[in-house]
């Protein structure tokens, strides 16, 4: 268990340049952050780490990057105009809205006024007007999920790449949703994105692939230094299951404001294929019309081990959320050391494939034109390799800089000193975790680099 709280990780990221409030010079947007020049590596780092995984390292999944405007058709087959609500509540004494699920009395959280309206229905989706005439009638849903348009691409992408069962289509991008109470730094916003993957199976299949996903994906959080034990399972009940759910299983974490929803793991049946298809009546999958008038494709595959039989794939869906995943991988790797001599450093135990920074270059005098001089020729060298960026700075205080790059999870920092142009060309290599110096040859760093990063 940690103890860092939200100040601790708000404070480390405004101040480091990992995430900042967006429009923050007009007094903010509220549910709504920028990523820094920090936040944007480690949020690339962990992305790529989410593709590598889920799409290089496997043989059964392709990628896709859809549009985030949506035709509200496809919003409507989905069953999200009608049913991606939450329960919104206001407060007539004091005009705030909060939503009735997360109230724990019935009075208002804000002013403790018990006159509150009845709930109602909000729906979460933001619309937006298509075309130079606003007047309602052409409009687009920016995507509350990015999984839709996986399933209206399922056809193009079946005839594209031959694809047979089982296979998943892998997508990472932005979604909307109009919270009524964005709360929690990052952990509840109004724009976000998802890493989502559909993975299509036969009907049958389906249980033992949901479990099968639940253990890949526990793995995966293990390798992006999520413990295990900060992770609980969650079989969320009937009764709260999405209205495209047969089971659910939520990766709960703990967060510093409480144990909450991490990723999601859904068995979505053949519900949203079927329902872009058929228009969620019967009828017969092998007939050549489809009952979907709006529709003019069959989201269907042919069994070729079956006399080509037309069939609905069930999908299994695990689907996470990229700014709970920072959240999670800050408070896990954010430590505050005690030093021997009565001082204290903040250590980011980023895994080193997530650092923002892969290795920080210090010249020890920023003003001797030979050792900045070679220092910015080893970081022109390193950035070559292709390993993510490395870092040239003089701010010419050592001492100041391996605390800094500590507390951005810097893994390696080099210096170039005097020794390094006068006498061997090594430098001193310091590793972030133990402290420990050692003193490298410059032809060596290459190689140190690609090993350490492998
Ligand atoms: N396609 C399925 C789906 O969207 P979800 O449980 O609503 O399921 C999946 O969302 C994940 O997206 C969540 O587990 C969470 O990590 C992230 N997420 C959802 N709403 C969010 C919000 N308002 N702010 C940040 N992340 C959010």
């Amino acid at each position: 268990m940690t103890n860092t709280t939200m100040d601790d990780l708000i404070s480390l990221c405004k101040r480091r340049g990992f995430i900042f409030p967006s429009s923050d010079i007009y007094g903010g947007l509220q549910g709504v952050y920028d990523f820094g020049p920090l936040g944007v590596e480690l949020k690339n780092n962990l992305k790529s780490a989410w593709w590598r995984s889920t799409v290089y390292e496997r043989d059964d999944v392709e990628g896709l990057d859809a549009a985030i405007l949506t035709n509200p058709i496809t919003l409507r087959h989905s069953g999200h105009e009608t049913t991606f609500t939450d329960p919104l509540i206001d407060c007539r004494s004091c005009k705030t809205r909060h939503r009735a699920d997360h109230l724990k009395t019935k009075k208002c959280p804000s002013c403790g006024s018990s006159d509150l309206t009845e709930a109602r229905d909000f729906n979460l989706m933001f619309k937006t007007a298509v075309g130079p005439i606003d007047d309602g009638s052409s409009f687009a849903y920016l995507r509350p999920e990015t999984a839709q348009a996986i399933f209206t691409n399922f056809k193009h992408v079946v005839d594209s790449t031959a694809r047979r069962l089982p296979f998943g289509i892998a997508q990472m991008g932005k979604a909307f949703r109009n919270e009524i109470t964005p709360r929690n730094f990052i952990f509840r916003v109004r724009e976000f994105e998802q890493m989502e993957l559909e993975f299509f199976v036969r009907p049958g299949q389906d249980e033992e692939w949901h479990q099968k996903w639940i253990d890949t994906r526990l793995a995966w959080w293990e390798r992006q230094g999520v413990s295990r034990h900060n992770i609980e399972l969650y079989n969320v009940p009937k009764e709260e299951l999405a209205h495209y759910s047969k089971a659910t299983v939520d990766l709960m974490y703990r967060f510093p404001h409480g144990l909450e929803e991490l990723e999601g793991i859904a068995n979505r049946t053949d519900f949203d294929l079927g329902s872009h298809t058929k228009a969620q009546s019967d009828f017969d999958i092998h007939s050549e019309t489809i009952p979907n008038k709006d529709s003019n494709t069959k989201l269907a595959i042919q069994d070729i081990e079956n006399d080509n039989r037309w069939i609905i794939p069930y999908v299994i869906e695990p689907s996470a959320g990229v700014e709970r995943a920072i959240l999670a991988i800050l408070n896990e790797a954010y430590r505050v050391e005690n030093l021997d001599d009565n001082k204290s450093r903040i250590v980011l135990a980023l895994k080193p494939h997530l650092s923002p920074i892969k290795a920080a270059i210090l010249p020890l005098k920023r003003n001797n034109e030979e050792i900045v001089r070679k220092a910015l020729e080893i970081k022109r060298e390193l950035q070559m390799l292709g390993i993510g960026r490395m870092l040239y700075e003089d701010t010419g205080n050592i001492g100041k800089g391996y605390r800094r790059h500590d507390e951005i999870g810097t893994p390696i920092c080099i210096t170039v000193d005097f020794e390094t142009i006068d006498t061997d060309d090594t430098v001193t290599v310091r590793d972030r975790d133990s402290m420990a110096q050692r003193r490298m040859k410059t032809a060596e760093l290459p190689d140190f680099l690609k090993d350490f990063y492998r």
